[in-house]
């Protein structure tokens, strides 16, 4: 049994520790000053001014910058540029609530690295950071044509209008608008069947038609998920070398 399946698989083995041993080199060599830091990555840039404060203000900048140094699957950021930020009617961000402005955040931000290549072979709706791609909550449509990506909401679109920075695990693209999810801007969801106005609050405590908005959460289970792919190649790649 094992004769049949280890010739097969030997490659594709020894590619993996590769890919790994690549990793680690890659780990070790010095990166510009500390570790990634979105914050600055961003400041360097210059004219995101609105978006780090946005990250800031709902510490989405410490959540990415921690989830980078645990050495996940990496992480693709669209940055709106502060022209796009302008381009909102006046009003639009003071009006969100605090939870809003953390799904508006994370409603930017995708749970793997993507070359620009690589928007080509994504299926939609892509999933965020913000979570469910469902209907009334945070879908997310990518089209490609050559280098160029254009982004949909189900609210309005996007261009990506230029590479910020990419290090093979963070990759940051400007876009040049700000990325409006249906959770927050669309519709609400159909309420249910209208019925006789109770002249005082249900006694039951009759659920209301919340909209669910629960992405930390979601967040933080997929670090989980991406730190057992990691622990899996890791033993895949200790087995190969064990053969050897
Ligand atoms: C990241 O960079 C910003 C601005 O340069 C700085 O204020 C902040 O302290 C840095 N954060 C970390 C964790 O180094
Ligand atoms: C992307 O959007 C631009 C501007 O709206 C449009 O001209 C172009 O055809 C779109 N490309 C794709 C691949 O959707
Ligand atoms: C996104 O793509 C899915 C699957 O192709 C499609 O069903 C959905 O209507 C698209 N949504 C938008 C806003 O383009």
């Amino acid at each position: 049994m094992m004769k049949n399946v280890l010739p097969l698989s030997l490659p594709l083995l020894l590619l993996i520790l590769l890919q790994c041993t690549k990793t680690l080199a890659q780990a070790q060599s010095p990166a510009p000053a500390g570790p990634t830091n979105i914050t600055k990555i961003l400041e360097k840039a210059g004219g995101f001014t609105t978006f780090i404060r946005l990250l800031q203000l709902t510490q989405t900048s410490d959540r990415i910058n921690t989830q980078l140094r645990k050495s996940s699957g990496g992480l693709t950021i669209f940055a709106p540029s502060d022209a796009a930020f302008s381009a909102l009617k006046t009003g639009t961000l003071n009006s969100l609530t605090d939870q809003q402005k953390v799904s508006l955040v994370l409603f930017h931000i995708l749970p793997t690295f993507l070359t620009l290549p690589q928007f080509q072979t994504v299926s939609n709706p892509v999933r965020t950071q913000a979570g469910d791609t469902g209907p009334f909550l945070f879908p997310l449509n990518v089209t490609t044509s050559g280098s160029q990506v254009n982004i949909t909401t189900g609210i309005n679109k996007a261009s990506v209008a230029g590479t910020v920075y990419s290090d093979n695990q963070l990759a940051v693209y400007q876009v040049d608008n700000v990325l409006l999810p249906l959770n927050i801007f669309g519709p609400q969801p159909p309420a249910p069947a209208p019925g006789p106005k109770p002249k005082k609050p249900a006694a039951d405590g009759s659920p209301v038609a919340a909209r669910s908005g629960v992405p930390v959460s979601s967040a933080v289970t997929l670090g989980g998920a991406v730190h057992a792919v990691v622990a899996a190649l890791g033993g895949v790649a200790y087995f190969a070398a064990f053969y050897l």
